[in-house]
C-alpha cells in the first residue's frame, strides 16, 4: 500500500492579468488531497471520498457508473492509471478540496495518484517528471484547458510567481481564509469574458491588466516583510480591478463585504477565475474566527488555510 498527499491552491494577485503574460502570486494551501494504491487482484477499482462525493467507488472493469459527477471525479483517476498501465490496482482518494471551486482539487488529485502510483510501480520520478506528468494528464482531461500552475503548486508546494514563466518564491507562510460560494465556477468562460473585453476596449484593460501586475510584485515584497495590513489594502484594489473586469458575482460581493465588514479582515478579494468559486481574506485583529463567522453568515463555507504549504509527500497511512 502507497498513500501520497498534494495540497490545493489559491492565487493571491494577478488572475486574467496573468492571461496576457503579466504578473501573478500563487501559493499552495494545507487543504489536501490524498492517493492511496493497493494492490488488488482482477480489478482497477477507484474509490473517491470527497465534499462532493462522499463514499463512491466505480469499477473500471464492470464499468458501473453511479452518477454524473462520479464520472467527473474519477476522469482524473482514470486518465493515470492508463498512463502508468496499471492493473490489479485499487486507488482510492480522500479530499479536503470543494470541487469546481478554483482551489485546485484536481490537481491535487492527479498528483497524489501519480507520485503514489509510480512509487507503487516502483519507478522513481523526479518532481519535475511529476510535475510535467501531471500537468499533461490534467490538460488532456480538460480537453487542452489547464493551467501549469495549479500541478506546480500540487508538487512543489510554497508560493510561485507566474509569468511567461513560472518560478518558486522563498516566502513566509501566510493565514487566511478562504470562502468558497457554493457556486461552481467556470475558468474557460471567464477567461474569455475578459480577453474580448481586452479585445474591445485594450485603452482600458491593459491598464488595468498594468494595475494587477503592479500590485502582484509589490505583494511579494510585503509578505517578506510580514506587512499584513498593508497587503489586505493589495487585496482591496486586486478585487475592485477584477470587479471592474467583470469577472466578481453576487455572491463574491457578499462574501468579500462580509468579510471585510463583520469578519474584521484587512482585506479581501475574489480568488481564481471568478464567476462563483472562491474568495480569500486576511484576518484582522478579531481573528479567524470572526472572519469565519461572517462567512458562514453571509451563506459561504470557510476554510481556514495556511499559504505557502508543503508539496506532495509521501504518507505513512491512508
Ligand atoms: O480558475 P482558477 O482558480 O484555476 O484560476 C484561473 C486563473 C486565470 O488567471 C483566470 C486563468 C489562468 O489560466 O491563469
Amino acid at each position: 500500500m502507497t498513500t501520497a498527499s498534494a495540497p490545493g491552491k489559491v492565487i493571491l494577485f494577478g488572475e486574467h492579468a496573468v492571461v496576457s503574460g503579466i504578473t501573478a502570486l500563487g501559493g499552495a494551501i494545507d487543504l489536501r488531497a490524498k492517493a492511496t494504491v493497493r494492490n488488488r487482484p482482477g480489478c482497477a477499482l477507484i474509490k473517491t471520498d470527497d465534499l462532493v462525493l462522499r463514499g463512491f467507488s466505480l469499477d473500471l472493469i464492470s464499468g458501473q457508473l453511479l452518477s454524473p459527477q462520479a464520472a467527473n471525479a474519477t476522469r482524473y483517476i482514470s486518465a493515470v492509471l492508463r498512463e502508468f498501465d496499471a492493473r490489479n490496482i485499487q486507488v482510492e482518494t480522500k479530499s479536503a478540496l470543494p470541487l469546481a471551486a478554483g482551489l485546485g482539487s484536481s490537481a491535487a488529485i492527479v498528483v497524489a495518484t501519480v507520485t503514489a502510483l509510480s512509487q507503487h510501480l516502483g519507478q522513481e520520478l523526479s518532481q519535475k517528471e511529476i510535475a510535467a506528468t501531471s500537468y499533461r494528464l490534467e490538460k488532456e482531461v480538460q480537453q487542452g484547458m489547464a493551467s501549469p500552475t495549479d500541478t506546480a503548486l500540487a508538487v512543489f508546494g510554497g508560493y510561485l510567481r507566474v509569468s511567461k514563466e513560472i518560478s518558486a518564491l522563498d516566502l513566509p507562510s501566510l493565514e487566511m481564509v478562504v470562502g468558497f460560494t457554493g457556486v461552481p465556477h467556470d475558468t474557460k468562460s471567464e477567461v474569455e469574458k475578459v480577453q474580448g473585453l481586452r479585445r474591445n476596449y485594450p485603452e482600458l484593460v491593459d491598464p488595468i491588466f498594468q494595475a494587477i501586475g503592479s500590485i502582484s510584485e509589490r505583494a511579494v515584497h510585503l509578505i517578506r516583510e510580514h506587512k499584513a495590513a498593508k497587503l489586505g489594502q493589495m487585496m482591496n484594489i486586486n478585487h475592485g480591478l477584477l470587479e471592474a473586469l467583470g469577472v466578481s458575482s453576487r455572491e463574491l460581493g457578499e462574501l468579500v463585504y462580509a468579510a471585510r465588514g463583520a469578519g474584521g479582515a484587512l482585506g479581501a478579494k475574489l480568488t481564481g477565475a471568478g464567476g462563483g468559486g472562491c474568495m480569500i481574506a486576511i484576518p484582522g485583529p478579531a481573528g479567524a474566527e470572526a472572519l469565519m463567522t461572517a462567512i458562514r453568515q453571509a451563506r459561504g463555507v470557510p476554510f481556514k488555510v495556511s499559504v505557502g504549504c508543503e508539496g506532495v509527500r509521501m504518507e505513512r497511512d491512508p
